[in-house]
């Protein structure tokens, strides 16, 4: 949540500021700002709203070669002008972007109005760069160190200082921040998108380090101050490509992209027709020790982890349970060192998830991450790691990540239930169909078109389904009102007479999601008994099922031939086109929904 950038090179810092913080703006995009220094000292330039419009209000004329930038989701204080990043201290002697949570902001803020230090915004980042100022004694790291010890909660800051044109200094704890090399200078931010065709290499700072960098060099000191010394990471020609090409979304382009990014995802760990995960690799001994699967996640992630559940169960026996990470930290499950953890994550920075990873590791339980983003947060501080292959996904709604973590979950399933010999699964040499049948259902674009159209005026619709079609129909209902602003409530379909029921009225939308052959006469009677109250059903279901279906006012049929278990990647496509349809014609902002950002990094 929130985007830094700076910049600090030969070249005008202007053009890399903006581009960087149109890059960076899936994290965040209420307000966005930039502070540039030069000899004349610092300008600050910021706007309530998107990048494009701080971009129209920074004219021509500015020529200072370093500066920082910021695209905000706003915490502490409503999204205003005032509000956004930068922040000036008192004097202007510093400006701070910051991305985080100062927990100890209303203390520090008092202690400060105390010394006579007055406040213009309502955000915790002030705090920063007045306390910076009345911390500064002429050694700009030196005050940072003595700021940075003081603040709790979660932070990365990138600070510039009147008297040192030429210098940002960053200080990181809990919230992502990378100093990188380039050929035009070097660049700090919050992901390496931000300047992914501009930079060789970069470093990824740990928590409590410092970095001061300069358009030549950038040199790194532990909490204490003392230099270190730290190992770059080399930027990948194959990174995906981080443009829209020709598609008018990012989410339209994210779907599409699900086959490939199912085949890479695929072919990282089945080699062999075996799976091997390079860096999930315990022992028979350990594995077989294993008594307990806890499931860990947020949003679609959590819907991953929902449907895994039963894929899990099924074929290990394996006493698992899907959890709702900010839920996980107050439950009080049980964990000891025969609980593995899995912890599903996109970004691999999302809070909520990354305190149940650490609270499962307090606890002796073995972690495994599945993510996304390479080196990020959860997966440098699990026990173990295994990487989804989707390639940046930009669209705040998640789609190829999600049917990525799917399969790598199956993967994960089928490995720990071979391994342990629970129950061999007769299953595995299908896997390989995922991208294919992924591909086909992209062809169901029209159909999802057709059903937009009855869905666009439509105040409510409530998704159904059973099993792993519920787990389904959870995501479906995420994606709808993430998007479209409809209010969607997915239910297993046994649950709707136990009181949503009363809600069907004449002409009430429902997503009946029955792909599953094994249950699907229970779902229809589930569908009946909604459409004896008048609702309006649209069914995802196969080519095999749907004869049983002509009481449903539209479906969305399969033509795959797969086994029951394969189905959730049969329907999450249509469900993902129904979804971009609808809120395409509701004239919504598709990748930026509001008050949305892509990582979640606050608790
Ligand atoms: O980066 P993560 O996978 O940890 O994010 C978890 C959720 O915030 C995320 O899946 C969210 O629900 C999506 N925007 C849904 O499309």
């Amino acid at each position: 949540m929130c985007g830094i950038i700076g910049y600090t090179g030969k070249n005008n810092a202007v053009p890399y500021l903006l581009q960087g913080l149109h890059k960076l703006e899936y994290r965040g995009y209420d307000s966005a700002g930039i502070a540039l220094i030069d000899e004349s000292g610092i300008s600050v330039i910021k706007r309530k709203g998107k990048v494009s419009v701080l971009e129209e209000a920074v004219t021509e004329g500015f020529s200072a070669t370093t500066g920082i930038g910021h695209t905000r989701w706003a915490t502490h204080g409503e999204p205003s002008q005032l509000n956004a990043h930068p922040h000036l201290s008192e004097n202007g002697m510093f400006a701070v972007v910051h991305n985080g949570i100062i927990e100890n902001c209303d203390k520090i803020k008092s202690d400060l109005r105390k010394d006579g230090y007055s406040f213009l915004s309502d955000t915790d980042t002030e705090v920063i760069s007045q306390l910076l100022e009345k911390n500064y004694k002429g050694d700009p790291l030196a005050c940072l160190k003595e700021t940075a010890a003081s603040l709790e909660g979660s932070f990365a800051v990138a600070v510039i200082h009147r008297d040192f044109p030429g210098t940002i200094l960053c200080a990181k704890k809990s919230s992502p921040l990378i100093v990188a090399r380039g050929e035009e200078g070097f660049f700090v931010f919050s992901d390496t998108l931000a300047a992914q065709n501009r930079i060789s290499s970069y470093y990824l700072l740990s928590d409590g380090e410092l970095a001061l960098v300069t358009k030549d060099k950038a040199d790194f000191f532990s909490e204490d101050g003392k230099p270190i010394s730290k190992v770059p990471h080399y930027i990948s020609s194959s990174t995906a490509s981080s443009d829209k090409g020709d598609f008018p979304h990012y989410m339209l382009k994210e779907i599409y992209e699900q086959p490939k990014a199912l085949k890479d995802t695929l072919s990282a760990y089945i080699k062999d027709g075996d799976v091997i995960f390079p860096n999930f690799n315990p022992t028979e001994k350990e594995l077989k020790a294993i008594d307990r699967i806890h499931l860990v996640a947020c949003g679609s992630a959590y819907h991953a982890a929902l449907c895994a559940k039963y894929i899990f169960t099924q074929l290990s026996s394996l006493d698992t349970s899907a959890h709702i990470a900010s839920e996980f930290r107050y439950e009080k499950t049980v964990l000891s060192k025969n609980s593995l953890v899995v912890i599903i994550s996109q970004s691999g920075e999302t809070a909520d998830s990354l305190a149940a990873l650490l609270l499962a590791k307090a606890e002796g339980a073995k972690t495994l991450a599945i993510v996304n983003v390479k080196n990020s947060a959860i997966a440098l501080k699990a026990d173990y790691v295994i990487y989804t292959q989707a390639g940046a996904e930009i669209s705040v709604a998640t789609t190829k990540a999600y049917i990525c973590q799917l399969a790598v979950l199956y993967m994960l399933a089928y490995f720990i239930s071979d391994k342990t010999e629970y129950i061999h699964s007769r299953f595995f040499p299908d896997i390989l169909s995922l991208p294919r049948l992924a591909e086909k259902e992209l062809s169901q674009n029209e159909n999802a078109l057709s059903a937009a159209e009855l869905l666009k005026n439509s105040e409510h619709i409530y998704f159904i389904g059973r099993n792993t079609d519920y787990a389904l129909s959870m995501e479906g209902a995420l994606k709808m009102k993430e998007i479209s602003y409809i209010h969607c409530e997915a239910y297993p379909a046994g649950e709707l007479k136990h009181g949503t029921i009363s809600l069907i009225e004449k002409g009430t939308p429902v997503i009946a999601v029955c792909l599953r052959e094994d249950i699907f006469k229970k779902t229809l009677s589930a569908i009946k008994e909604v459409k004896a109250r008048g609702a309006y059903v649209i069914a995802i279901t196969t080519d095999k099922l749907k004869s049983n279906l002509t009481d449903c006012d539209f479906v969305i049929a399969s033509g795959s031939e797969q086994s029951d278990i394969f189905t959730p990647f049969v329907g999450a496509v249509p469900l993902q086109l129904m979804s971009y349809y609808t809120a395409l014609k509701r004239g919504c902002d598709i990748d930026k929904p509001r008050n949305l950002a892509k990582s979640v990094t606050v608790e």
